[in-house]
């Protein structure tokens, strides 16, 4: 597919980690000129054959495999979040630039050795995507920017989804190793609080819930969170799968493809009599395979309700447009669907990788997200708010 935003080479772009992750981002790289796949790294020797079969010229085999290829400029790491440290180091190290997935890691210190050691390299860090990326999400920070609305005050911000019970791997559910909501979902919350409201969070108290005796995780979070501009944000989320915060959406999933109102509970229902083993394949199943393709969006992308409350408006980000509550009137601003999905993030890279431009999802960044996380899962832990110091 074309793109207008293309003035010179394509980005050769190596992969370490072909699973679900991968999955979601590889819609984009097939269609967004501006992204060649030249490489791979994966433990699944079957995925790895597959994408030497749908990529001939590739890289095959080892994260150093990858960092010794001279082709590739950047590499993508889709692994568990837990890996994400070593191996960003290690590309860091190669001077090659990385884009990473969320959260970059799975607590502060680490993500601190991230940022450290991007000072010494000639490559750097993005971290993505997020719901931070979405357009809607974009578009809105850019009118908070302008100022037309005078100065935010508050955020609140909502999701309820099935999260708890989509097949996983153990640790995806360990808080200990970077699992559950906190830090899976959380990581969304807070970076799209860190866009919106462009100021660092000083403080977060935060109560997280484990409700369910038969899956037990930190499955829901609610969190208020201080910023050092005097804005002040709720994040709350629930993964236990009764409430849909897609209705909230106009039936228009977290990915952007419309959904089935009828089709309530099945996650929890799928899920049922399966035991670790079982739901682990069915989590590998979900990553990359020959000839599996998703589910086509149709609208951008969203992390459920978000009300932004300004001196002079409440703004409101839906799949669709920006609703714009103001003194005199109320109207919605429509966006298009992106062309081409998750291009925001190759926006990003292409500019890091071709005009050395600083990103905006630097590691800089991601250690204020990843902060509040650990803040939300201490907070809960010590019954107290938790000042931030980074
Ligand atoms: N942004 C999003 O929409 C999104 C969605 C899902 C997951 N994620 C993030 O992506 C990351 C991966 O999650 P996932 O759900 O794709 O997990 P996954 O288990 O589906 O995929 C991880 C892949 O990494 C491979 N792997 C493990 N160790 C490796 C190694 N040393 N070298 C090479 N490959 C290795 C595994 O074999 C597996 O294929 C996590 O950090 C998660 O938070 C982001």
């Amino acid at each position: 597919m074309k793109h207008n935003n293309i003035d010179s080479k394509p980005i050769k772009l190596g992969i370490v980690g072909l699973g679900r992750a991968f999955m979601l981002m590889l819609p984009t790289f097939l269609k967004d000129e501006r992204i060649h796949l030249v490489g791979a790294a994966e433990r699944n020797n079957q995925q790895l054959a597959d994408f030497l079969e749908q990529f001939p010229e590739s890289t095959i085999g080892s994260i150093d495999a990858l960092c010794a290829d001279e082709n590739i400029d950047a590499i993508y790491v889709a692994t568990p979040h837990e890996m994400h440290c070593d191996q960003v180091i290690k590309i860091l190290s190669a001077d090659k630039h990385v884009l990473v997935e969320k959260p970059i890691t799975i607590n502060a210190v680490e993500a601190k050795t991230i940022a450290d050691a991007v000072l010494k390299s000639k490559g750097s860090v993005i971290v993505g995507p997020s719901h931070s990326y979405d357009l809607p999400i974009i578009e809105t920070a850019k009118i908070l920017r302008s100022g037309k609305y005078g100065p935010i005050g508050m955020i609140n911000a909502q999701y309820y989804t099935d999260f708890v019970y989509r097949p996983r791997r153990p640790e995806e559910l360990d808080t200990t190793l970077g699992g559950g909501a906190i830090f899976n979902q959380g990581a969304h919350h807070a970076d799209i609080l860190l866009a919106l409201i462009d100021a660092k969070a000083l403080s977060v108290s935060a109560c997280v819930g484990n409700f369910d005796p038969n899956r037990p995780c930190d499955g829901a979070y609610s969190a208020l969170v201080e910023f050092d501009n005097n804005c002040f944000a709720n994040m709350t989320y629930s993964g236990y799968g009764h409430y849909d915060g897609d209705q909230d959406m106009a039936w228009i999933s977290e990915l952007g493809v419309p959904k089935n109102p009828d089709a309530y509970g099945v996650a929890r229902k799928n899920l049922q009599h399966k035991n670790e083993d079982i739901e682990r394949i069915e989590k590998s199943n979900k990553g990359y395979q020959k000839g599996y393709t998703l589910p086509q969006a149709t609208y951008n992308e969203h992390f459920g309700r978000i009300i932004i409350s300004c001196q002079k408006a409440d703004l409101r980000p839906t799949a669709t447009g920006i609703h714009i509550y103001a003194d005199d009137k109320h109207e919605f601003i429509s966006l298009p669907q992106l062309e081409v999905p998750r291009s925001t993030v190759i926006d990003e890279l292409y500019q890091l990788v071709h005009y050395g431009k600083s990103p905006i999802h630097s590691a800089e960044r991601a250690l204020n997200t990843i902060s509040i996380c650990e803040a939300i899962h201490q907070s809960s832990k010590d019954k107290k708010r938790i000042e931030l110091s980074y």
